[in-house]
This record gives C-alpha cells, sequence and structure tokens, in this order.
C-alpha cells in the first residue's frame, strides 16, 4: 500500500495513518481523533486511578485494537502525601486574604460540587504514584507527562513495552529527558494551551530536532490548521501535537458557554499566566488571573499551594456557569477555532491543507522526517 503522503516516522512508531496527536480530556474527541486515523492522549491527570480504569476501557471498546496514550501530571516536587485540606492550610493567610478578596469583588459563589482538583496528580505523590500504576497496569501503549516523571517511570514502562514520550520546553530538558530514556519528546512552544515555558514553537521545535537523534519530535503549541502541520513538518518534526483546536468539536464535554467564549476569542484573549497553578499555563484571561497580575498582588506560591487557592475560584465560577469569571486552558491559535465541527473532520481538514501546501514545495516529505 502506498504510504500516507504526511507518513513519518512518527506514523510506524504508533501504527497511525496521520501523524497528529490529539491531546483531550474527553474520552468521545479521544476515540474520534484515533478512528479518523490519527493518535490520542488522554489527559487524565485530574482523574482518580479509577476514573482512569474506567477511560481506558471506554477507549478501548471502541478503537478496534488502534493505539492510543493517556497524560499525567507527575511533578517530582509535589508533597509526598497529604489532603487537599493540609495543602490549603499551609497557605499564608496573605494568599488566603488576596483571594478570598477577589471573591468578594466578583461575587464568585461557593462551590456547589466537590473541587475537581482532589484528585490531581500535582497535588501529592502518592495520588500521582496510583494513577501511574493504573495506566502501567493496563498496559496504555504511550504514557505522556510534562513538569517531570518519577525516575523508575522509563524502567517500569520499557519493561511493559510501553512508551514514554516527555513534554519539553526547552532544548536542555529535552536533553535531560531523551537521557533518561524518552521514547519521544513533544517540543512545546509559548504558544500552547496549559504549562508551558517562555519559548516560541518556531524556536523550540528546530532546537530539539537537533538534539533528538532518530526519536522523533512531535511540535505542539499553536497547531490549529494544516498550514500549521505543514510548517511542523518542514521543522523537521515528525508529527504534531494539539489540545485547543479540539476544544469546541462537536465531541467535545466541555461546557457550553466556554465553547462560546473559545470561539469568539482569538489568541489575545489568552494569558500566560502563574497564577493558576503556581508554573507558567496559558489559560483564557479571567478576573482571577488579571488579578494575580496587579502590581500589588501577593507573590504567587509554588504548585500545588497556589492550585489550591485557585480551585474553589475555579470551581465556584464552574458551577454558577458565569463566562465572565470561567477559564480554560486555550493555546494562541484560538483564533482559528471558529465553528463546530466533528473531531473527525478538524482532523481530515488539517490533513488535507498540509497536503495542499506541501503537494508545491521541494520539502522532504513521505518517511523522512
Ligand atoms: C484544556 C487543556 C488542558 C491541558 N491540560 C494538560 C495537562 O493536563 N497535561 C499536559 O501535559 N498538557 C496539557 N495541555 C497541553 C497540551 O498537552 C498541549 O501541549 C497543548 O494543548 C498544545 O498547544 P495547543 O493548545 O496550542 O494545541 C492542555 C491543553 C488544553 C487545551
Amino acid at each position: 500500500m502506498t504510504p500516507h503522503p504526511l507518513h513519518t516516522r512518527l506514523c510506524d512508531l504508533l501504527g497511525i495513518e496521520v501523524p497528529i496527536v490529539c491531546f483531550t480530556h474527553c474520552r468521545e474527541v479521544a476515540v474520534a481523533a484515533i478512528n479518523a486515523g490519527g493518535f490520542a492522549v488522554l489527559g487524565a491527570a485530574m482523574q482518580s486511578a479509577e476514573q482512569i480504569e474506567a477511560n481506558i476501557r471506554f477507549i478501548r471498546e471502541r478503537v478496534s485494537g488502534r493505539p492510543f496514550g493517556i497524560d499525567l501530571v507527575l511533578p517530582q516536587n509535589a508533597p509526598p502525601s497529604g489532603t487537599a485540606d493540609e495543602v490549603y492550610a499551609s497557605i499564608p493567610e496573605s494568599h488566603r486574604g488576596f483571594a478570598d478578596g477577589i471573591k468578594r469583588k466578583y461575587e464568585v459563589p461557593e462551590p456547589e460540587n466537590e473541587v475537581a482538583l482532589h484528585q490531581w496528580g500535582g497535588l501529592n505523590k502518592g495520588i500521582a504514584q496510583r494513577q501511574l500504576d493504573a495506566v502501567l497496569e493496563a498496559k496504555v501503549p504511550v504514557i505522556a507527562t510534562g513538569l517531570g516523571a518519577p525516575p523508575d517511570l522509563f524502567e517500569a514502562a520499557h519493561a511493559r513495552d510501553l512508551l514514554v514520550f516527555s513534554l519539553v520546553g526547552t532544548k536542555k530538558q529535552a536533553m535531560a529527558q531523551l537521557e533518561k530514556g524518552a521514547d519521544a519528546i513533544v517540543a512545546q512552544g509559548f504558544d500552547a494551551a496549559g504549562h508551558t515555558g517562555a519559548m516560541g514553537t518556531f524556536s523550540i521545535v528546530p532546537e530539539v530536532v537537533s538534539v533528538a537523534g532518530d526519536k522523533p519530535v512531535i511540535a505542539a503549541g499553536g497547531v490549529t490548521t494544516g498550514r500549521h502541520l505543514a510548517a511542523a513538518l518542514c521543522l523537521g518534526a515528525s508529527g504534531v501535537w494539539a489540545g485547543t483546536v479540539w476544544l469546541a468539536s462537536h465531541e467535545s464535554d466541555i461546557d457550553e458557554v466556554v465553547i462560546e467564549r473559545i470561539l469568539s476569542a482569538d489568541g489575545s484573549e489568552t494569558t500566560r499566566t502563574p497564577s493558576i497553578s503556581g508554573k507558567t499555563m496559558r489559560v483564557l484571561r479571567c478576573p482571577w488571573t488579571d488579578e494575580w497580575s496587579r502590581p500589588d498582588a501577593p507573590e504567587v506560591l509554588k504548585s500545588p499551594y497556589q492550585m489550591m487557592l485557585t480551585s474553589a475560584y475555579l470551581q465556584g465560577a464552574n458551577d454558577a456557569r458565569r463566562p465572565d469569571l470561567m477559564t480554560e486552558a486555550v493555546g494562541q491559535g484560538v483564533g482559528f477555532v471558529d465553528s463546530r465541527r466533528a473531531t473527525a473532520e478538524i482532523l481530515r481538514g488539517m490533513v488535507e491543507e498540509a497536503c495542499e501546501v506541501l503537494g508545491g514545495w521541494p520539502v522532504p516529505r513521505a518517511g523522512s522526517a
């Protein structure tokens, strides 16, 4: 069979048709992307081990044996144990007061539901380990992590023939992860939704390619069209890893109120702020991010303490479905997310446009990236 024109070594590594990785928290989006010929990585950092197991079963039952991945947050500086209440208790009074002031100023209601953060892998190492054990036990083909990983992750995954993909924001981080045994590097630029560093996608991708040797590099950050996909391949990447582009898909389970904001937003309505989690993270601007960027705001706490402080605001805003308060991790490419489409249609549209763009250019093609 003739290989797809966009076939790269990432396709060989994963046994997929086109080199697009869909990062999503929504299992229906993941299933749709996998069945459309791409790869999907389910973000599971906020899920309990039991929820992760259920989601793995859900995906497996619907993708006819095709592979997929799970993304966890396994920060090495998280406390070894401790409940959300204990973490909250060690937050300085000055910071609690500032957070309460924001809630009063914007009339943020108290949360109605349990705060989602309580099973976050970044909260303590015990939670993270239980999540990781669930993924290892289920033998999910790819485990992806950003913000570092426990030293024995690579050995544990490789012993089970599983691949580890590391998300990085600098060449130095990429080299450290390759040294530890990463099977592919996700070079994530400043444009990206979620935790992101200071390097732009256009700079970080070729820098990481220059040190990655035969390991595939996957470009992340701002990839929302086929032109971005084509550009990533031209930069030497073997594929793209995209998150923002699926947020308003038909299958997306994000609140419709946030989807409306996403559809109307452009990149300038996002901000890269440490105020959500303690580490720089790109999200839609909201009163919480604005207030913490004031010159008289206290210094942002480290993760997980800042995240704990944020969580009551976020949960209250989400439960009340207040568009003026709500936020979401959204990348600078959000301006291209302007209509509701099926995940498969988005993926196919990217592929078609990339083929069209690359068709007219003398660039390295099939199999060389
Ligand atoms: C809503 C949302 C939540 C995210 N949460 C995580 C996460 O928990 N772990 C992670 O490694 N990356 C997370 N990311 C970042 C993605 O893995 C990816 O690097 C990023 O979306 C790529 O940039 P793009 O959004 O411009 O496509 C998130 C992205 C989005 C859109």
